[in-house]
């Protein structure tokens, strides 16, 4: 069978993954230009079948750019080169909600194809509308298992699984079953121009019970403070965040601590997060 090898920055995940898969691990090394440029430079020989591991978290595109430019230096070695972007950036501009917006996601599926990835492989990406763009095979790993075994540990009170918006009711419906509860999911508007998120939901009975607040993502941390916010007015007990992505960008998590969040609990598509592993999920995803 032929050999895989793995490249990547040295991340938690992608050692994990190498190491699931009995794989050559061969890292790469980015020196920064005073412009922002980066030289991106492979520290081993790569051969065989070939895996990318490279989460576009913030910088988001300096992160994709490093994604394609490995991805195209694999196929030259290699006609099996699989991309894995654990956290992939752009999944939210997935159709065009205001007029004259770009698809970004369709100029994405493009750029991993025209690399030379045969396969795209994400996990827990905001839809798959977004993925069904993409030109090539891609498959969408969920770390929800992962999230769920973890937060069953914490022995929470009556717990209920709440999402933050419809949109994400499927992933609070399958976190909850996971952990043997309820779920319901708030109604979330965002105003598309300012990006400014309000709760339209107008009364839930949660008095006194544990809240598991679960969502595909923390950016600003907007969308989970007026969630928390709102669940703690209607007389809940503590509020965690079970996230895969936790990017918390600029304040975030202040403004989540001060809107009265116990605990963020995370995947590790992002490092240095709590680390919930998703490894185990990947490697199989991409087992030959
Ligand atoms: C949106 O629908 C997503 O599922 C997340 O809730 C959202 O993107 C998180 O962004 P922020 O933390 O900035 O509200």
């Amino acid at each position: 069978m032929l050999k895989t090898t793995v490249i990547s920055d040295g991340s938690d995940l992608a050692r994990r993954i190498s190491r699931r898969l009995g794989a050559r691990h061969v890292r790469y090394a980015v020196r920064e230009f005073p412009d922002g440029e980066s030289k991106i430079t492979l520290r081993g020989k790569i051969s065989g079948r070939i895996i990318v591991v490279k989460s576009a978290y913030p910088p988001v595109d300096t992160g994709l750019l490093h994604a394609l430019s490995l991805i195209a230096r694999a196929r030259e070695e290699s006609s099996e080169v699989i991309a894995v972007v654990p956290y992939m950036g752009y999944a939210r501009q997935d159709r065009e909600f205001l007029s004259g917006e770009i698809v970004t996601m369709r100029v994405l599926g493009r750029l991993f194809r025209g690399a030379g990835a045969s396969r795209v492989v994400v996990v827990d990406i905001h839809s798959t509308a977004g993925l069904r763009l993409f030109p090539i095979r891609t498959t969408n790993v969920t770390a929800i298992p992962d999230l769920a075994r973890h937060v069953k540990k914490m022995r929470l009170k009556d717990p209920l699984v709440v999402s933050p918006d419809r949109g994400g009711e499927g992933r609070a419906k399958k976190f909850a079953a996971e952990l043997g509860t309820g779920y319901v999911a708030l109604e979330k508007k965002r105003d598309r121009s300012t990006g400014r998120v309000q709760i339209r939901t107008r009364s839930t009975d949660v008095s006194e019970r544990d809240i598991v607040l679960v969502d595909d993502m923390i950016s600003t941390g907007g969308s989970i403070v007026k969630a928390a916010q709102f669940l703690k007015r209607h007389g809940c007990r503590r509020v965690y965040v079970a996230c895969t992505h936790a990017l918390l960008v600029g304040d975030a998590k202040k403004s989540i601590a001060e809107a009265g969040v116990a605990g963020i609990i995370s995947a590790n598509t992002v490092p240095g997060r709590t680390p919930v592993d998703v490894s185990g999920a990947i490697a199989e995803a991409v087992r030959p």
